[in-house]
């Protein structure tokens, strides 16, 4: 196998980071110090970096999250919940960053390895393209805030799964209501189902540039919400910035509108 082929089988495995600071063949068998015997017990097998379970149903999380009535209460509760498996494969709860008082909520997919490490939403290079977004329609983060639909690393940045996002909906319902903006950006396809639910019954390449109308628990009227790609799609699909663009600009009109 080509030395680039096994570097690729490892990615598509979930691995995204070296720890070591040397390589190691991991084909080879570890050579033990002298001395040292073989274990004779076969070593445990890793759990699969896929669909990991939760153990209590959305309830849990809703409850707790109804209970909060500050942003602070809301991040110390989630900081303290344990009903969501991802919260074990995680380094650390990625809250959110930006303003309490936002009028625009951008919600993102799930933190990735940089923001796992840092503790921050979009830190990474997706991040870094949301920046310059942001900075081209004259905003950056401290007049917006970003969350992410599930603040917990999945293990090798897989998708969430839909019983993790059901999850931490209420969390993130809580979230945007205790800001109560005027519109939400929703990025990517996985941010603009869980905002939408049923109403999301085409792909993000259908749903994208168009306002929709989401409900959200604890507020009294729906809120404007405007789907577009996520940008971490927008670094493998250049070409697709074009129409990003556009959104961008829609979204900058619609922020003035509503000043
Ligand atoms: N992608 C996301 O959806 N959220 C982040 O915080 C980082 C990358």
């Amino acid at each position: 196998m080509e030395f680039s082929d096994a570097l690729r089988l490892q990615l598509e495995w979930g691995a995204d980071e070296a720890l070591l600071d040397t390589p190691q063949d991991r084909r080879r068998a570890p050579t033990l110090p002298s001395g040292v015997q073989e274990p004779l017990a076969p070593r445990p097998r890793l759990a699969r970096p896929v669909a990991v379970a939760t153990s209590a149903g959305p309830e849990a999380s809703a409850q707790l999250a109804a209970s909060c009535t500050t942003l602070a209460a809301l991040e110390e509760a989630m900081r303290g919940f344990s009903d969501c498996a991802l919260r074990d494969t995680a380094t650390q709860l990625v809250f959110a960053d930006g303003a309490a008082d936002a009028r625009l909520v951008i919600v993102g997919e799930a933190p990735g390895g940089e923001e796992d490490r840092v503790g921050k939403p979009f830190v990474g290079p997706a991040g870094q393209l949301l920046d310059r977004m942001l900075g081209s329609i004259d905003l950056d983060r401290t007049k917006v805030r970003i969350i992410n639909t599930v603040p917990w690393r999945p293990p090798g940045n897989r998708t969430p799964t839909e019983a993790e996002i059901a999850m931490c909906l209420p969390f993130l319902h809580r979230h945007i209501a205790l800001i109560a903006p005027a519109g939400l950006l929703a990025l990517g396809a996985v941010a603009t189902k869980a905002l939408l639910g049923t109403k999301a019954q085409n792909g993000i390449r259908q749903m994208r540039g168009k306002w929709q109308q989401v409900r959200i628990e604890g507020l009294p009227t729906p809120l404007p919400c405007l789907p577009t790609y996520h940008p971490a799609y927008l670094l493998r699909m250049p070409l697709a910035k074009r129409e990003s663009w556009q959104d961008l600009l829609q979204l900058r009109s619609w922020l003035e509108d509503h000043a």
